[in-house]
């Protein structure tokens, strides 16, 4: 059986007459960079708040390392470290004496844990720097680094990527990865763009409609949003080879007399005269399958 770090069974919420989330079955296991994506206003946040004790949900249970009592839950809360929307950080302070007053509040003893959380996030240099003077992307990163002091078996960040520009991006995608690889962090990550995530997450959990629509990993994503050039040709023999030695792949395989190839395609004027150029007959050459972002507004439309 799978290890599981954090499921939830039926997770429903009501405001006043609204229903947020309804039903709602997430389960991340342990290792997991798992995407929560939705559109705004899917019910992300209130998800995450429910799961960090914030507000209390209105049905369901919530499962944290294979238990369910709402005490134990309470405690092994704190094995989780949190950033929801924005952090919270004095402006008026350096980046290190955030951390410090986070360090007092969480009851962590060794001093030095600031030090090795701002190099993590790569905020050592900015450490005493006043926070107002931050880019949106390194108070982000500050918040990672509050959310890291304690050293939490899983972090679940809100959005932490809404409103970065590319670089911003790019680093933070670098340190969610790293947090993963190198210090075998669990991490939970909401988006309202499954793109975003789509280099990083291992797993998707995709809200709509107030539940949890679909759940899968990266491998059955990448399957179900493959794009790919349908080659009718003849001889088969002869394009596969011309493929192989005038266009360098072998990233192709042959469904009945049609030829698959998931490289080029973008250029399937290009692979046609390569084709034609060698002695093959092309019949025709088309476009097929459908890119993350068709996938994704197929998937809202469906459910
Ligand atoms: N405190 C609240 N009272 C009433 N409705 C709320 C409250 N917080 C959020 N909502 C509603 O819940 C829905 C989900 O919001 P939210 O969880 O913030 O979505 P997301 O984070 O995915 O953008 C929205 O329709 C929002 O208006
Ligand atoms: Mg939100």
């Amino acid at each position: 059986m799978p290890d599981y770090i954090l499921r939830t069974h039926q997770l429903s919420k009501i405001y006043k007459q609204d229903q947020i989330l309804r039903d709602l079955n997430l389960n991340i296991r342990k290792g997991d960079i798992y995407g929560l994506i939705g559109m705004n206003g899917a019910g992300k946040t209130t998800l995450i708040r429910i799961l960090a004790g914030l507000i209390p949900s209105s049905g369901g249970t919530v499962e944290l390392f294979g238990e369910t009592d709402p005490r134990r839950i309470e405690q092994l809360r704190a094995k989780i470290g949190w950033l929801i929307e924005t952090p919270a950080l004095y402006l008026n302070h350096t980046a290190y004496e955030n951390l410090e007053m986070e360090r007092i509040h969480k009851g962590i003893q060794d001093r030095r844990e600031i030090d090795k959380v701002l190099e993590i996030v790569g905020l050592k240099e900015a450490g005493s720097k006043k926070t107002a003077d931050f880019s949106l992307g390194m108070k982000q990163r500050l918040g990672i680094a509050m959310a890291l002091l304690g050293d939490p078996e899983l972090l679940v960040l809100d959005e932490p990527i809404n409103g970065l520009d590319p670089v911003g991006i790019a680093q933070m995608r670098e340190l969610l990865l790293e947090l993963n690889h190198r210090y075998g962090i669990t991490i939970l990550i909401s988006s309202h763009i499954l793109t975003e995530l789509a280099q990083i997450a291992t797993t998707y959990g995709i809200i709509n409609n107030h539940t949890l629509i679909e759940e899968l990993s990266a491998e059955e994503l990448n399957k179900r949003s493959k794009q790919y050039l349908a080659i009718k040709s003849r001889p088969v023999e002869d394009t596969l080879k011309v493929l192989t030695t005038k266009l360098n792949t072998n990233r192709f395989e042959v469904v009945g007399s049609t030829v698959l190839l998931y490289d080029y395609y973008a250029e399937s004027g290009r692979v046609a005269s390569v084709l034609y150029e060698n002695g093959i007959s092309v019949e025709e050459i088309s476009c097929k399958g459908q890119d993350l972002e068709h996938y994704y507004m197929g998937l809202l439309e469906r459910k």
